[in-house]
């Protein structure tokens, strides 16, 4: 696997793996994405082969700005506003495809809506650019391993199964984008960057929750043990048993804190790291403390959730 540089150079080489129907795992502002050209379906192919990704599992695809967007999906009064509000940003839409759009169908898994984002991340978008059309991305990391949110993470998961990695340094909000469906009316599907609560005062009122990991086919990518560690988790644990790792979250003894002054952007910021690290210090049991469900808790707290679900419930 090739590390490439945050400069003109590796842009041109990472726009030209792309085009050429190879995977290049690129920095956003959330975490790094595993990307390939959204229109090829051996492309595309390679990024779940890579990953070892369960095929019912949709991607979602990155643009450089909504009138590309537009090109692929619908754009209904909330969707706009929505758009207008947080993009660039950790917001992903799921918007009705458009006929003869082009993306292959491996990325939608077959269904007729398709996940769109605008990274805010200046090396995503000179990607983009350079490569002048959609990129399809999920997460850079083994199927139900913990997302990365440096190249580092990147190598350790996926070295020797992709072209390249271009390292743009640590990513600054860490957790993957909120998902909000506008195909219907407004609703949320993941928990992510951006706190539901922005959403529901841009929209002007509160919109549905479908975040059931166990309807997983109307609510794909839900998948439980999607965020796993190696260690078993358990989790709001005041204090750790013996045996187990503490990731602690405010002031107080622990082995990792993801936040010692109990701020939630920096425990976002940090989540996956201290799994990572967790796993690098071979934990085989972890315990979590308590992180208020507010705000970015509400993802930080979907995460660790799946992060601690029966192995068996997903891949
Ligand atoms: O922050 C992010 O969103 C990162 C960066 C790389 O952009 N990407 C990311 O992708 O988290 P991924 O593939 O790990 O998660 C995509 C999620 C999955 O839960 C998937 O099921 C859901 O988006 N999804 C994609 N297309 C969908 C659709 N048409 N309807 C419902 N859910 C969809
Ligand atoms: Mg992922």
């Amino acid at each position: 696997m090739q590390r490439l540089q945050p400069d003109a150079a590796g842009i041109a080489a990472a726009a030209a793996l792309l085009k050429g129907g190879g995977c290049v795992a690129f920095p956003t502002e959330t975490v790094y994405g595993l990307g390939a050209n959204a229109c090829d379906d051996t492309a595309v192919a390679g990024i779940y082969e890579a990953k070892g990704r369960p095929s019912f599992n949709p991607l979602i695809v990155h643009l450089s700005d909504t009138a590309s967007a537009a090109e692929y999906v619908t754009f209904d009064g909330a969707a706009r506003s929505l758009a207008q509000a947080f993009w660039p940003g950790a917001l992903t839409l799921v918007l009705p495809l458009r006929a003869q759009s082009g993306i292959s169908k491996l990325v939608t898994a077959g269904l007729d809506t398709l996940a769109v984002r605008v990274p805010d991340h200046d090396l995503a978008q000179s990607l983009l650019s350079a490569f002048g059309g959609p990129v399809a991305a999920p997460s850079a990391n083994p199927s139900g391993r913990v997302s990365p949110t440096t190249a580092d993470h990147v190598a350790a998961g996926l070295d020797g199964r992709i072209a390249a990695v271009l390292d743009g340094g640590p990513c600054d909000v860490g957790v993957e984008s909120t998902i909000v469906s506008c195909a219907g009316s407004p609703t949320l599907l993941r928990a992510g960057g951006v706190p539901v609560e922005a959403i529901e005062a841009c929209l002007g009122h509160a919109i549905a929750r479908d975040l059931d990991a166990e309807t997983a086919p109307t609510a794909p990518g839900q998948l439980l043990s999607h965020y796993a560690p190696q260690g078993q988790v358990r989790l709001n644990a005041d204090e750790p048993q013996d045996g187990e790792h503490y990731l602690g979250f405010g002031p107080g003894p622990a082995d990792l804190n993801l936040s010692p002054s109990g701020d939630l952007k920096q425990a976002a910021a940090r989540l996956f790291a201290c799994l990572h690290a967790l796993d690098a210090k071979g934990a085989t049991r972890i315990a979590v403390a308590p992180i208020p469900d507010q705000g970015l808790g509400r993802a930080i707290n979907d995460r660790l959730r799946r992060a601690a679900a029966p192995r068996d419930a997903g891949a």
